[in-house]
């Protein structure tokens, strides 16, 4: 207790000499280029424990949010992440006996977190498992999800199946079993349907049409039983290890709250804490609530609601104020496309607000560690790292530091038509640290 009150001191003492913001035309070697895989080698696999139980567009890898614990926070911590998507933080913050207080607009997040940061304390039992997966498979109950073109995305007789395994989830109440039957469920879903697996968005394909009517001329009610099977007993198994891991910490851990379905541009956020960990959305190409509809649909949540958060999503929706950096103003003024500048500044505006929201709870000395990317828009490059410092350090933070990641495998959103064919190539985890002095 008494170290991790000197660190925080320590924190503070620092918080306002700060660093500059290296300059646009410096040698790169004033950005610490870092590789974070094997800065963290204790993580050998990004999908460990719990991690891989969800597939979810442009995740943190675990490496990231592990440094990012390890040197900006202590034990008993509190950690915000207002865009926490599929819960990296909530999982790490909690291994690391750190409290976490995680955002997102979308409610996959509240499906998520009960499983990947699963409090049970006995192991789970395989026989239990297949007990109610025997069930499922004889119950005759019905849940057709709310999605007026359903029919459009499955053969009747999958639909049929799927519709009656759903029926029985949504009226059994039996805890982590059933959440974790869910989990398999949904890639089941997926995997059954006419949309490509590959991509995160729907997209019913030629291809994908053939492969479904291939699969039933064939015993295709085993196959979708073996994999709903199969993936079940996986997850119960990723729980156990996650139990296991856990068990011996018991006393010490963390609590982990999550609020999904939540505009964090205009919620703020119930708490003091002592830092931020955070990957807000690209400035192309989101659409996270698109990506996870067919998931929401059978988890229940009706069209209207899926509609109405889609339009809340960055950067989609109309800027109400206008973010100004210097190295934000040049690229407005070499942007020749309206609808680009429109994007950039409702990116800006929204995303902004989240951080601030967030940071605006951090306590003085708190470090805020922003993980971007440089994505381009109408072949500009577009330094997030170095317009949220600008934004920020007129703002009661000073900079400390910028990482620079080299990217191997991160899985983004696939190939694009743009003007960047080769993708991000660097992400850059920033590093701004409250002042303790100023006056919000
Ligand atoms: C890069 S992803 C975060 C992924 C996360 N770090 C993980 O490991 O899974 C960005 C997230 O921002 C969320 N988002 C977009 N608009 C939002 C808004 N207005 N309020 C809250 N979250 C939003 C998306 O739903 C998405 O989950």
């Amino acid at each position: 207790m008494k170290n991790h009150n000197l660190k925080k001191q320590l924190m503070l003492f620092r918080t306002d000499a700060g660093t500059k913001i290296p300059k646009n035309d410096s040698t790169s070697d004033e950005i610490e280029s870092v590789s974070f895989r094997e800065l963290v080698p204790e993580i050998k696999d990004t999908g460990y424990l719990t991690h891989a139980i969800f597939a979810y567009p442009a995740k943190f890898i675990p490496q990231v949010v592990r440094y990012a614990i390890n040197t900006y926070t202590a034990e008993g911590d509190w950690v915000v992440d207002p865009f926490a998507g599929s819960g990296t933080v909530g999982v790490e913050a909690y291994l690391c006996k750190r409290n976490a207080v995680l955002l997102d607009l979308n409610p996959l997040l509240n499906h998520i977190m009960p499983l990947k940061v699963y409090r049970g304390k006995e192991l789970l039992s395989e026989a239990n498992l297949h007990k109610l997966l025997e069930g499922m498979r004889k119950s005759k109950r019905q849940f057709t999800p709310h999605w007026s073109n359903v029919d459009y995305w499955y053969a009747p007789e999958i639909l049929e199946v799927l519709s009656r395994y759903w029926g029985f989830i949504h009226n059994t109440d039996d805890g982590i079993y059933s959440t974790l039957i869910k989990s398999a469920l949904l890639k089941v879903n997926k995997r059954f349907s006419y949309t490509e697996d590959r991509t995160p968005k729907l997209a019913r394909s030629k291809r994908k049409l053939n492969v479904i009517a291939e699969l039933l001329k064939e015993n295709w009610r085993e196959q979708l039983d073996e994999m709903v099977y199969s993936l079940s007993l996986k997850t119960l198994k990723n729980l156990n290890d996650f139990v296991m891991h856990t068990q011996h910490q018991c006393e010490h851990l963390g609590t982990v709250e999550f609020h999904g379905g939540v505009d964090s541009s205009y919620v703020p956020v119930p708490r003091e804490c002592d830092a931020l960990i955070t990957s807000p959305p690209y400035l192309q190409a989101q659409e996270y609530i698109r990506s996870t509809k067919m998931d929401l649909f059978w988890l229940g949540h009706t069209e209207e609601e899926i509609r109405e958060l889609s339009r809340l999503e960055i950067p989609y929706r109309k800027a109400d104020r206008l973010i100004q950096t210097e190295t934000l103003n040049k690229i407005r003024e070499m942007l020749t496309r309206d609808d680009l500048q429109k994007r950039l500044d409702s990116y800006f505006c929204h995303t902004v607000n989240a951080l601030e929201n967030s940071m605006n709870q951090l306590r003085p000395g708190a470090a805020a560690c922003i993980f971007v990317g440089n994505p381009r828009i109408d072949g500009i490059t577009v330094e997030l790292w170095r317009i949220l410092a600008e934004y920020f350090t007129e703002r009661g933070f000073v900079f400390e530091k910028v990482y620079e990641d080299r990217i191997k495998t991160r899985k983004l959103f696939g190939a694009r038509k743009n003007k960047n064919p080769d993708g991000m190539k660097s992400e850059f985890l920033l590093i701004l640290r409250k002042n303790a002095y100023f006056n919000q």
